[in-house]
């Protein structure tokens, strides 16, 4: 498929808001609260869209199939991303995640993923991430404490 990235547009937030299956949200784990709600969930989307996060939206053959952003205080900047389920083990989030570092030039940048979050714990490794440390946290979409990993970009 045909990977590329753009700006988010308005007509995306629907589009993000289906992701948020049950399935997706308990392979991420530390999803917000906030996505459950639609209100919340569009004011969760225009201050990230407000704020000096890089977002953009993922297109596969020209259709909006997830996200990709760098987010956070300065030196301690991460990447997240996800996928419409439907979409998942085409190669789409390593593509995607490749596309924004090579836009974002800074480094070092950290991501954290779920212990058991196989798929992303290989999406980052892929891209040159590799895990520093274990922590724990609770898990929203879980409801419990679990392991995750902390992953750096040098
Ligand atoms: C994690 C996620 C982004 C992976 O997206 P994807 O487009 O399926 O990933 P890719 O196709 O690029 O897969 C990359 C690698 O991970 C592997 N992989 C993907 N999902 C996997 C899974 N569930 N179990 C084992 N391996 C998996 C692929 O086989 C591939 O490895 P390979 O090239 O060695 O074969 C997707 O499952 C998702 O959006 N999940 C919900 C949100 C989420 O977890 N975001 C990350 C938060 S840290």
């Amino acid at each position: 498929m045909d990977v590329s990235l753009r700006p988010v547009h308005d007509s995306d937030l629907p589009v993000y808001r289906q992701m948020n299956d049950p399935e997706s949200s308990h392979l991420a784990a530390f999803t917000s609260p906030k996505t459950a709600d639609r209100d919340l969930f569009e004011a969760h989307w225009k201050s990230i869209r407000a704020s000096d996060a890089v977002v953009r939206t993922v297109l596969a053959d020209g259709d909006v199939v997830g996200n990709v952003s760098v987010y956070g205080e300065p030196g301690e900047r991460e990447v997240t991303y996800w996928i419409d389920r439907y979409y998942w083990g085409r190669g789409l989030a390593t593509a995607a995640l490749r596309q924004l570092l090579a836009e974002v030039p800074e480094r070092p940048l950290y991501a954290r993923a779920a212990a058991d979050n196989v798929g992303s714990l290989r999406v980052l490794e892929k891209c040159g991430f590799r895990v520093t440390a274990r922590a724990s946290g609770f898990a929203h979409a879980r409801g419990e404490e679990i392991a995750e990993d902390v992953l750096r970009l040098e």
